[in-house]
């Protein structure tokens, strides 16, 4: 059964009035302590992901994966039933610190779980900074997350944008593809993408030719892919992700660049979206922390779940959704459900090793994960491994500093 969920206002007042209650007892004298008090308290998890827009299918995979690690458990946090406020955020960042206080300040969450937009998680970021409420990253990449603007209570459980495209470069030039095209959204995940690319393929002996852009979440790309044409490099490579993903795929192909230019991306270029792409998709390699078809036993039961539950294939967003469930619970475990023992829960959290489908991973000293990157290709619409492009890679963690 999924746990309970509150969203409405009438509801909320149905759980302050019950709260009530409670203390009203322990008022009479049965003398319950604080703790157990807070204990028989439900968690307030808030989720605060895009529900609408290009990015709504990636918000749905994060909480289906979310609440499927928490119910393989019995739904439960440290012993503690949970609750669940949800908030769209629209993947728009003018909105992302009012949204974020919604959460911490109306509904009073002991933990906010988002997002997916790297501009949004600097409103997040700002807020968890400022209110010290526990954050868990289950997609956004934005780098000063981790590096510059990290903080003892935020966890990525995700990648940060330049770790996935870090890996990217060698292969393409391995395929003698040494002149390449960059395109991508113009905003903090594909410049940071960007980043990463660059530092990889250039290493490897590649040529950025140039680097084509179009603002966040614009999918006119025409004029972009004629300008492809007459540029003829080797291969393009680019991050997009969500519907423009499966619509950047479609018009490269309809476009007729698809046979003659290998067109490579960063593998959200290709989750989510093998259906909705159809035949175009064939072929494209991507690198990514997660490819459907790994081999273990725990991504099988995990995917077989997860089919079985939601009615949906999982992508590499169920995937850090789950993670993410797991992570909370490892924390929560380890203080018998008492989230305010906070120096406890975050080393717990800092120290997982988590069994994850995408394989085991841990986190680093910045609390973003150290994980294996995977080459892909996608055949049969699925996306199959074709080899391990970079072993337990770091982020650097860039002017963070955790005790
Ligand atoms: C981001 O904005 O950080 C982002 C969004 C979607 C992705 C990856 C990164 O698939």
């Amino acid at each position: 059964m999924l746990p309970t969920e509150v969203s409405s206002r009438s509801s909320r007042r149905l759980i302050l009035a019950q709260g009530a209650a409670v203390l009203g007892t322990a008022g009479l004298g049965l003398g319950l302590p604080a703790l157990a008090r807070a204990q028989s308290q439900r968690v307030r998890v808030g989720l605060m992901l895009p529900y609408t827009g290009t990015f709504a299918q990636l918000g749905n995979a994060i909480e289906n994966g979310f609440r499927m690690a928490l119910d393989e458990k019995g739904g439960k946090l440290g012993g503690r039933d949970v609750e669940f406020f949800k908030v769209d955020d629209e993947s728009d960042p003018a909105k992302g610190v009012e949204n974020a206080n919604r959460l911490v300040q109306r509904d009073r969450v002991d933990v906010l779980v988002g997002t997916v937009h790297s501009g949004v998680q600097l409103g997040i970021q700002r807020v968890a900074r400022e209110s010290g409420v526990l954050n868990l990253i289950p997609n956004a990449g934005v780098h000063a997350a981790t590096r510059a603007m990290c903080a003892p209570n935020v966890f990525r459980t995700s990648f940060t944008n330049s770790q996935p495209t870090l890996a990217l470069g060698k292969p393409m030039v391995d395929r003698n593809h040494k002149r390449a095209v960059w395109i991508t959204w113009k905003y903090a995940a594909g410049d940071e993408a960007f980043e990463g690319f660059k530092d990889g393929y250039t290493k490897a002996g590649g040529t950025i030719i140039k680097e084509l852009g179009l603002p966040f979440p614009n999918v006119e790309f025409q004029a972009l892919l004629t300008e492809i044409a007459s540029l003829r490099p080797d291969a393009v490579a680019c991050f997009f992700a969500g519907g423009g993903a499966a619509k950047f795929i479609r018009d490269y192909a309809a476009a007729g660049l698809k046979d003659r230019i290998p067109l490579y991306g960063s593998g959200f270029l290709t989750e989510g979206v093998l259906d909705a792409a159809g035949p175009a998709a064939e072929g494209i390699i991507t690198t990514m922390h997660y490819s459907d078809s790994l081999e273990t036993q725990r991504n099988k039961d995990f995917r077989l779940n997860y089919a079985k539950t939601f009615r949906l294939q999982p992508d590499v967003y169920a995937v850090q959704g789950y993670d993410t469930g797991l992570v909370l619970m490892a924390g929560a475990n380890a203080v018998k459900g008492d989230l305010n023992n906070k120096q406890a829960l975050y080393a717990a959290m800092r120290g997982v090793t988590v069994d994850s489908p995408r394989g085991k991973w841990t986190m680093s000293k910045a609390q973003n994960p150290v994980q294996d990157i995977y080459l892909r290709r996608v055949e049969n619409k699925e996306n199959k491994v074709i080899g391990i492009a970079a072993k337990a890679l770091a982020d650097s963690g860039a002017g963070c500093r955790l005790a």
